[in-house]
C-alpha cells in the first residue's frame, strides 16, 4: 500500500496556508512569550540588569515594517510612563538622522529575523557610539542577538508566511511588558498597573476570542474590496499604530492599495479621497479620543463612504450599521486584538482575490540588502 504524504501540507497543520495556521497559533505564542515575564504584580527581565534607566537621557526603539509599528506601539507606553524623551525611527532612516547618541541613549532594536539589514546598520552606528543596546528578536542567536548587549527573545516560533502576523503581536506584548520594567527601573509612577499587567497576561484568551469571533463585517468589508482598489484605515493616538499595520498587511497580500491616517488630519487633505462607497475601517478604542474620531468617521459616512467601525464594548456607536467589538481590556492593549481582526481582514480580502498569501509578490520575508 503507498501512503500519499505531502510535507508542505503536513507543516500547515491542517491549514490551507501557513499564514492562516500562524495567526491561529497566535493564543499559544503569546503565552509563551510570556511565560515568566510575569509574576504578580512584577514584571521580570533579568537582561535589563545591566541598565541604569535615571541615567538616560533618551531611548531610541529602532525597527523595519511591521517590528517599526510594535516599536511605536513602545514609544506610546514609554511616553505615557517615563518622563525620558523617546523616538521610534525606521532603522532605514536612523543612520542617517543625525540622532544624539551616547552612553546615556539606551536604543532597543526590534526585528523577527533579527538580520535585517538596516536595523544591523543602525545598531553599528548605535555601538560605535558607545549607546546600550538592547534587542528583541524571534531567532535565537541571530545577529542582532548576538551583537547587542541583552538580547531578548519573543516565542514565535518559526514565521513562514512572508506577512507577519505572530511574529508581530508576540513583540506586542514582550515590549508592552519590557516598558513597564523600563518604568519600574526608571522609578515611575504607572497609573492602572495593576489593571494593565493583569489584563496582559489574559492576552492569550483576547486573541483566542477574536480568532473564534465569527466576522460578518470584515467579510463585508473583504468582499467590497475585492471589486475596489483602495481602502483608509483611521485612528487616533494608540488606534493610529493599529491602522498602520492594518494598512501594511491589506497592501501586502491583497495587493489593496490602503493608506492609514490619522483620523484628526483626514480634514486637511485625504478626505478629497472619500466617496461613494469608499471602504473606511475605523478604529475607536481609546477611550480619550473616541468621541473625536466618531466625528471624523461621520464626515467621511456623510461623503458616502462604507464605514466598518471597530471599537471598545462600551463605546456608542449609533447610526453605524457595521460595528465589531474588541473585548473588554485595558485601552493601552487594544491593539492587540484590533489586530487580530485586522490580520482576519487582509487575508479574507487576498483569499477572495486568488492572490498567494504565503508569498506575495515582490517581498522577501528577510531584507538583507539596505
Ligand atoms: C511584515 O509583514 C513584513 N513582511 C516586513 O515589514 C517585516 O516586518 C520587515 O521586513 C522587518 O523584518 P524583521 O522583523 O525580520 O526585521
Amino acid at each position: 500500500m503507498t501512503v500519499e504524504y505531502d510535507v508542505q501540507a503536513a507543516q500547515k497543520g491542517g491549514y490551507d496556508t501557513f499564514m492562516e495556521k500562524e495567526m491561529h497559533e497566535q493564543p499559544y505564542v503569546l503565552s509563551e512569550t510570556l511565560r515568566g515575564r510575569i509574576s504578580g504584580e512584577d514584571v521580570i527581565f533579568p537582561e535589563l540588569g545591566f541598565l541604569d534607566m535615571k541615567d538616560m537621557k533618551a531611548v531610541y526603539f529602532i525597527a523595519c515594517g511591521t517590528a517599526w509599528h510594535a516599536g511605536l506601539y513602545a514609544q506610546y507606553l514609554f511616553r505615557t510612563w517615563i518622563p525620558v524623551p523617546c523616538f521610534c525611527i525606521p532603522a532605514s532612516e536612523f543612520r542617517y538622522g543625525h540622532y544624539p547618541l551616547g552612553p546615556d541613549t539606551l536604543c532597543i532594536f526590534v526585528s523577527q529575523s533579527g538580520e535585517t539589514a538596516d536595523t544591523l546598520a543602525a545598531l553599528k552606528e548605535a555601538k560605535k557610539a558607545g549607546a546600550p543596546c538592547v534587542s528583541i528578536t524571534n531567532v535565537l542567536g541571530s545577529s542582532l542577538a548576538r551583537q547587542s548587549d541583552a538580547a531578548l527573545y519573543t516565542c514565535a516560533g518559526p514565521e513562514i508566511a512572508v506577512a507577519s502576523t505572530k511574529a508581530y503581536t508576540t513583540q506586542l506584548v514582550l515590549l508592552a511588558a519590557m516598558v513597564l520594567k523600563l518604568a519600574d527601573l526608571y522609578g515611575a509612577d504607572v497609573p492602572d498597573r495593576t489593571r494593565f499587567l493583569q489584563d496582559l497576561a489574559h492576552m492569550p484568551e483576547a486573541a483566542q476570542k477574536m480568532l473564534d469571533m465569527e466576522t460578518p463585517e470584515i467579510s463585508h468589508a473583504a468582499d467590497s474590496l475585492t471589486n475596489l482598489r483602495d481602502a483608509y484605515f483611521i485612528g487616533r493616538q494608540l488606534d493610529y499604530v493599529s491602522v498602520l499595520e492594518g494598512a501594511l498587511k491589506l497592501k501586502e497580500i491583497s495587493y489593496i492599495h490602503a493608506d492609514a491616517y490619522y483620523a484628526g488630519e483626514l480634514k486637511h487633505g485625504p478626505i478629497a479621497l472619500i466617496e461613494e462607497g469608499t471602504v473606511v475601517i475605523a478604529l475607536a478604542t481609546q477611550p480619550e479620543v473616541a468621541g473625536k474620531t466618531i466625528s471624523n468617521i461621520q464626515e467621511t459616512m456623510a461623503r458616502g463612504a462604507d464605514v466598518t467601525l471597530i471599537t471598545g464594548p462600551s463605546e456608542t456607536a449609533d447610526g453605524f450599521s457595521q460595528v465589531l467589538r474588541i473585548p473588554d481590556v485595558h485601552p493601552h492593549l487594544a491593539v492587540i486584538p484590533v489586530t487580530i481582526l485586522l490580520q482576519k481582514l487582509a487575508f479574507e480580502a487576498a483569499v477572495n482575490k486568488g492572490c498567494d498569501v504565503d508569498k506575495p509578490r515582490n517581498l522577501a520575508k528577510s531584507v538583507t540588502v539596505e
